[in-house]
């Protein structure tokens, strides 16, 4: 009998089976082996390289291939233009970071918005040694697998409530995420939610005029407790239904994460609160923002 030839996907080059290069075999990292416990306190983890101000980070070690090909085209652009060609429209701002997944947990997040989003550098930002590792591996795994995808997408492990802004510049991010944050339910533990008032005039920092701010959680005082913060920081104001209706990376919220399938498949119902950094602050009852700010504490 002749040897079996082409696949029907055309993968085997027609070569007979002893002739043929064994295929790469792209492993997958396993989540049971990046178990982690449930919580980290973020008051206190610090065991980890902080960069002292932003300029000192060097992103091309998250985003090699994309970065690399950025220069490459800057080059280009740069003989033509000495050549005396017609070279384009040309952007010489180095590619940022716009879009961080705070808390990204097992990035399931990150690796949707990388291929609706592929022109965007993104980041997930995740407190949690192991957890953070394993995306780290996710995403190298999908990059091998997928040649030219995912290279956009990158995870560092850090403590969000303290250190962004050694890793970002005023008004650098156009889109952050806080899918499914950690509900610290006794009130001793309220000070440790990842959105309160402090850290909203953060990220409002953080974010370009117009850049959008996405919460979700499935704890409905939780839910609540975000929408007050917003509501109460002159620095925000809500978006619309329909503008959500128009946004693809709104409709991720509910079921893109891993713990938002897992409250998907408990039937839970979520709670979702999504606010734009205003260019002005907005006048808010003053009474509103005070209360709102005593409750932090
Ligand atoms: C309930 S999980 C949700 C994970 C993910 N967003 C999702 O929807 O699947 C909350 C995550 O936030 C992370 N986290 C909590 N505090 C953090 C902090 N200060 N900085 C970075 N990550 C933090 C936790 O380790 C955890 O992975």
């Amino acid at each position: 009998m002749s040897p079996k030839r082409d696949r029907e996907d055309g993968s085997n080059d027609g070569k007979p089976q002893h002739e043929r290069k064994p295929k790469e075999e792209v492993t997958h990292p396993r989540k049971r082996f990046y178990r982690a416990r449930a919580h980290s306190n973020p008051l206190n983890v610090a065991d980890f390289d902080v960069p002292t101000r932003p300029d000192d980070l060097d992103w091309s070690e998250h985003f090699p291939e994309f970065l690399q090909e950025w220069r490459d085209r800057q080059q280009q652009q740069q003989q033509q233009q000495e050549a005396g060609a017609a070279a384009g429209p040309s952007s010489s701002e180095t590619p940022a970071v716009r879009f961080v997944d705070i808390g990204c947990g097992f990035g399931g997040l990150l690796v949707k918005l990388s291929t609706i989003y592929p022109d965007t550098l993104m980041l997930g930002m995740e407190i949690r040694d192991k957890v953070s590792a394993y995306v780290r591996e996710r995403i190298a795994a999908l990059r091998r697998e997928q040649p030219g995808s995912y290279r956009n997408a990158s995870v560092l492990r850090t403590n969000a409530m303290k250190y962004l802004p050694n890793y970002f510049k005023k008004g650098q991010l156009t889109k952050m995420f806080f899918l499914f944050p950690d509900p610290h339910f006794k009130a001793a533990n309220h000070r440790r939610r990842i959105i309160n008032t402090h850290l909203l005039t953060e990220y409002a920092h953080l974010l370009a005029p117009g850049g959008w701010l996405y919460t979700i959680s499935d704890v409905p005082e939780l839910g609540e407790w975000m929408k007050a913060k917003l509501e109460a920081h002159p620095l925000f104001e809500r978006v619309s239904e329909e503008e959500l209706e128009a946004d693809p990376a709104a409709g991720l919220l509910a079921l893109s994460s891993e713990e938002g399938q897992k409250v998907a498949r408990n039937g839970g119902a979520t709670y979702r609160n999504v606010y734009r950094r205003l260019a002005a602050p907005r006048k808010v009852a003053p009474a509103a923002a005070d209360a709102e700010a005593e409750a932090d504490a």
